[in-house]
């Protein structure tokens, strides 16, 4: 037995917003998004809709496809930057909606994108000292809590959730995962409102260009290439890998451009790589389980395949790891 993904599903909001329809809020253009950043549409939750809405949809499809109850699970862990309440969790939320029983249940919140990656790491060291069956989850509602006047960053995003089970099988392994941060890096990608630092005030609250996200976007797209691809070497080293044995690589979500330069710098074809950018923005922790369901869906990666996840976010954090389905 090891220690892999038993099953994996994911969820997507119905609505769907087009680069068009930015057109008529924004200053800005299909041509501009698509040449600096691939995406064509994304999905956007509908009002009364809440970040714990998005995981019960995906886990009640990981749980069947694994024909498992809720109460099956010995714990949840849900990665997002985009907590349904300040405090509690949203895993406390999903725990209870799900049904799950009195079972532990915590976010790693705050890790951007590369926290589903992460919290799967987590997730096979809780297995491998305590066993059981672990509910992961990616999730955000960035169309929530992005700014809808700064064209700089809210054409970049999406909402989504992409959850798996991690648990002892023989089916599928996870061969080694590695993780690291750079916090000196924190100030790149942030937004600082609402935490000790900034708390929220009515002249925030009531300033046009609240909530204010900070990034530079062209240090973040170098970054993301280098630790992407750092991540990618050493992970493949830990599992005694070789990238030629890679049936796929599924990386981070950001940018169609962030993605070929991953691609350049290891060396592989884009064939190798799967890119779903396009259709669903960059949904933060929740691109990479959104991006391994389809790809599985649409048989570009098979049981038995070994499959390299790679992300990066704010923090700067990025993860990796490989998988064999
Ligand atoms: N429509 C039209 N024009 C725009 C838009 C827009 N939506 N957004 C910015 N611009 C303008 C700016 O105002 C600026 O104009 P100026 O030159 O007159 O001042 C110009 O376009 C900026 O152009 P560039 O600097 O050449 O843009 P660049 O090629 O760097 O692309 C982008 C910007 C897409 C943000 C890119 O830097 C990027 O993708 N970076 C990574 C950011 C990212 O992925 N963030 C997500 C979170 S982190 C993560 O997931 C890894």
């Amino acid at each position: 037995m090891s220690i892999g993904i038993l099953s994996i599903g994911s969820y997507l909001p119905e609505r769907v917003m087009t680069n068009a329809d930015w057109t008529k809020l924004i200053d800005t253009s299909d041509d501009w998004i698509t040449e600096r950043t691939g995406i064509k549409k994304r999905h956007f939750a509908p009002e009364g809709v809440y970040t714990s809405d998005l995981v019960i949809h995906a886990a009640r499809k990981t749980l069947a496809r694994a024909r498992l109850a809720p109460t099956d699970l010995t714990e949840i862990i849900i990665a997002t930057d985009t907590p349904e309440l300040f405090t509690p969790d949203t895993a406390s939320l999903v725990q209870t909606k799900l049904g799950a029983g009195e079972i532990p249940a915590y976010d790693l919140a705050g890790s951007g994108c590369a926290g589903f990656v992460q919290a799967l790491s987590v997730a096979r060291s809780r297995v491998m000292s305590e066993g059981g069956k672990i509910l992961v989850a990616g999730v955000e509602l960035l169309s929530r809590m992005m700014n809808w006047k700064d064209r700089n960053t809210c054409v970049l995003f999406g909402d989504g959730a992409g959850t798996v089970i991690v648990a002892e099988t023989k089916d599928s392994e996870i061969l080694a995962t590695y993780s690291g941060t750079d916090g000196s890096k924190a100030d790149i990608l942030c937004l600082e409102v609402g935490g000790t630092r900034r708390p929220i005030t009515v002249e925030i609250a009531s300033d046009p260009s609240y909530p204010p996200v900070v990034m530079k976007g062209k240090e973040v797209f170098r970054e993301a290439v280098v630790r992407m691809t750092q991540a990618s070497q050493i992970v493949l080293e830990k599992a005694r890998v070789k990238l030629d044995e890679i049936a796929l690589i599924v990386p981070h979500q950001a940018n169609a451009r962030i993605l070929q330069a991953v691609a350049d710098t290891l060396k592989v074809s884009m064939e190798k790589v799967y890119v779903n950018v396009q259709d669903y923005g960059n949904t933060g922790s929740a691109t990479v389980p959104i991006a391994l369901d389809e790809a599985i869906e649409k048989g570009r990666a098979k049981p038995g395949d070994l499959i390299l996840l790679t992300s990066f976010g704010a923090g700067f954090h990025w993860a990796s790891a490989v998988v064999r389905l």
